[in-house]
C-alpha cells in the first residue's frame, strides 16, 4: 500500500499558469516543488497530497471562477490557496473574495472558522514570489489522503457511519493504515460528528493502540485542541488525560477533527457508580487530575449567577421552554416555590462575592470522567469548556451530576425526592457526614463536598449548586432540581 503522506512529505505546489525561473528558484530554495497545473490537475493533485495551489497575477481576472472550482476540494485535503493579484482594483477584488465574510458565506461556516482557513490574497507588488513561497512553506497541510485506507464500521451500520466530509477527515488522519475500524461511542444520539473509537490496522505489523476521533467546527475543535494542550500539558500529570495526537487532527473546508488516545481499561464514572462505593475515586480525582489545577489562583469578586448565565448553565430567560415545563411540574407538588422569573432574579441579583479562581474542567459530569479498572485512578476527557473559573464550579457540576444525571438504562439508580431535598438543604458544606450506607450517589455528593471545604465558602457553593440545579431543571425538565434550587435561593437574603 502507499501510505498517505505526512504533512512534512507534502512538498508539491500547483501553479495555475506559466512557471518562470525566479519563482521556481524561490520554491526550490525552500525544498518545495512547484509544477504548472490546470484547475482540474490541481484538484487531483491536492487529493494526492499537494501542499498548496498558487494563482499568479496573470490569472487575477479569473479569481472568482478559479475559487469556485478549487475551494472545497482543495481545502478538504488540507491544501492552501494563495491568489496573487496586481496592486489596484484586481487586488481589492481578490481580497474581498477571500475575506472571511465571503468564505463563510460560500462554505456555510462561521466567520470565526473562515478566519482560520488557509486562503489568502497576496499583493502582486515586488517580491511576491518570495512571499508566496514562504507562505507555502509555513502552511501545515496535515496528513494527505490515501486511496488504500478504508473505513469499516463496527458493528456494520450505515446510520453510525461518518458522512462524506467526516470520512475524508478521518481517512486523512489515519491514512497510514489500510483498515480504519470505527465504533460509535455516543449512546444517546446519532453520531454525526462522533466520537468514534478508532482501531486502525495494517496488513502486517504489531498491534496498534486505539484512538478516539470526533469532528466539529474549525474554530470549535481548534479551541478544544488549544485548550487541552494549554490546560493539561504543563499542569496535569500524563496518566490523568488522554493526549491529543496533533499530527492526526486534520482540517477540511467546513470541519476539523480532533484525535486523542483511547482511554483503555477504564469505565465511565457513570457506570462505575452503579457498582462501586465512590469515596476512593473521588479522593483520587481531587488528588490526581485536579490537584495542581486547584492550587494557588487569585481571589476575585464575581457574580456566580451571571457567570453561569454567560456560560449557558442557566436558561437565557425565564420564558425558556424546558425551564417552564420543570416549573409547572414542580408547582403542582409545591405551590409556594418561586416562579421562573423570581427564581432567576433571586440568583442573578445576588451581590458579588469573593471567590478563588482555579483552573477548572468546566464540564465535570459523570460521562467526562473515567475510573481505571482494578484501581481508583481517574482520567478526565473532553476539555472543551476548560477555563479559569471559581473553585466551586467543578465540584457543583459533579455534585449535581451525582444527584440528577441518571442513565436511561438504569432509572432505578435515581435518588428518591426526600433524599434529594435532604442533600440539597443548606448548609451544604461542613455538615456532619450523614452517610446513607450503600447509596453510592448520596455518599459521592458528601465526599465531593468534603474535598472543598477549605477552598469554597458556603454561600459560593449554594449559588454554584443552585445554578447547576437549574441546568438540570432546564435541560432535563427536572421538577425536583427546580424545587431544590428554589428552596436554597428562597432562604438567601433578598438584595435590598
Ligand atoms: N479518549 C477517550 N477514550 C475513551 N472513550 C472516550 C474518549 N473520548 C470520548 N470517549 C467516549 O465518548 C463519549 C463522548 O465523548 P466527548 O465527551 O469527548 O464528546 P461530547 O460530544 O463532548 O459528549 P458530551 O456532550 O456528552 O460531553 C464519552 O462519554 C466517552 O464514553
Ligand atoms: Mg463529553
Amino acid at each position: 500500500m502507499t501510505p498517505g503522506l505526512t504533512s512534512g512529505d507534502r512538498r508539491l505546489v500547483c501553479l495555475i499558469g506559466k512557471l518562470f525561473d525566479n519563482l521556481k528558484q524561490e520554491f526550490e530554495y525552500r525544498n518545495l516543488n512547484i509544477v504548472e497545473s490546470t484547475l482540474d490537475e490541481a484538484v487531483a493533485r491536492c487529493g494526492e497530497g499537494a501542499r498548496a495551489v498558487l494563482v499568479p497575477p496573470s490569472q487575477a481576472s479569473e479569481v472568482a471562477k478559479t475559487l469556485g472550482h478549487l475551494l472545497r476540494p482543495t481545502l478538504d485535503h488540507g491544501a492552501a490557496i494563495y491568489i496573487v493579484a496586481p496592486v489596484g482594483d484586481l487586488f481589492a477584488a481578490a481580497h474581498i473574495l477571500v475575506s472571511p465574510e465571503q468564505l463563510a458565506r460560500k462554505l456555510s461556516i462561521s466567520i470565526q472558522s473562515a478566519k482560520l482557513l488557509p486562503v489568502k490574497a497576496i499583493n502582486g507588488a515586488e517580491n511576491w514570489e518570495r512571499i508566496a513561497a514562504q507562505l507555502c512553506l509555513t502552511h501545515d497541510p496535515g496528513r494527505g489522503f490515501s486511496d488504500d485506507s478504508k473505513i469499516m464500521m463496527q458493528p456494520e451500520s450505515e446510520k453510525s457511519a461518518p458522512d462524506d466530509q467526516n470520512a475524508i477527515l478521518i481517512r486523512r488522519a489515519f491514512s497510514d493504515f489500510e483498515q480504519i475500524h470505527l465504533t460509535p461511542l455516543h449512546g444517546k444520539k446519532l453520531p454525526i460528528n462522533g466520537p468514534w473509537r478508532v482501531s486502525a490496522r495494517r496488513q502486517q505489523g504489531r498491534e496498534l493502540i486505539e484512538f478516539v476521533v470526533k469532528t466539529g467546527t474549525i474554530s470549535g475543535i481548534g479551541h478544544e485542541i488549544f485548550a487541552t494542550q494549554t490546560a493539561c500539558f504543563d499542569h496535569m500529570a500524563f496518566p490523568h488525560y488522554p493526549p491529543v495526537v496533533e499530527k492526526r487532527c486534520t482540517i477540511g473546508s467546513e470541519r476539523r477533527a480532533i484525535v486523542s488516545m483511547f482511554v483503555e481499561r477504564a469505565i465511565l464514572f457513570e457506570e462505575y457508580i452503579l457498582s462501586h462505593s465512590p469515596a476512593l475515586a473521588i479522593t483520587a480525582l481531587f488528588d490526581g487530575p485536579l490537584r495542581r489545577w486547584r492550587r494557588g489562583g487569585g481571589v476575585e469578586s464575581v457574580s456566580i449567577g451571571r457567570l453561569c448565565k454567560t456560560r449557558r448553565t442557566l436558561p437565557p430567560s425565564a420564558g425558556t421552554h424546558g425551564f417552564n415545563v420543570a416549573w409547572r411540574r414542580a408547582h403542582k407538588d409545591e405551590p409556594e416555590i418561586l416562579p421562573p422569573h423570581d427564581l432567576l432574579g433571586r440568583l442573578l441579583g445576588q451581590p458579588l462575592i469573593r471567590i478563588r479562581k482555579v483552573q477548572a474542567h468546566g464540564d465535570l459530569h459523570l460521562r467526562n470522567i473515567f475510573v481505571r479498572q482494578n484501581s481508583a485512578d481517574v482520567v478526565l476527557i473532553d476539555f472543551r469548556k476548560t477555563s479559569e473559573l471559581p473553585a466551586s464550579i467543578d465540584p457543583a457540576t459533579l455534585d449535581t451530576s451525582f444527584g440528577f444525571d441518571i442513565p436511561r438504562v438504569s432509572p432505578d439508580n435515581s435518588l428518591v425526592p426526600e433524599l434529594l431535598f435532604e442533600l440539597y438543604k443548606p448548609p451544604l458544606l461542613g455538615r456532619p457526614f450523614m452517610l446513607h450506607v450503600g447509596n453510592h450517589r448520596a455518599e459521592a455528593i458528601q465526599h465531593v463536598r468534603r474535598q472543598i471545604s477549605d477552598s469554597v465558602t458556603e454561600l459560593e457553593y449554594q449559588l454554584a449548586v443552585s445554578s447547576y440545579l437549574l441546568w438540570h431543571a432546564w435541560w432535563k425538565r427536572n421538577p425536583i432540581a427546580y424545587r431544590c434550587a428554589s428552596r436554597i435561593l428562597s432562604a438567601l437574603p433578598r438584595r435590598s
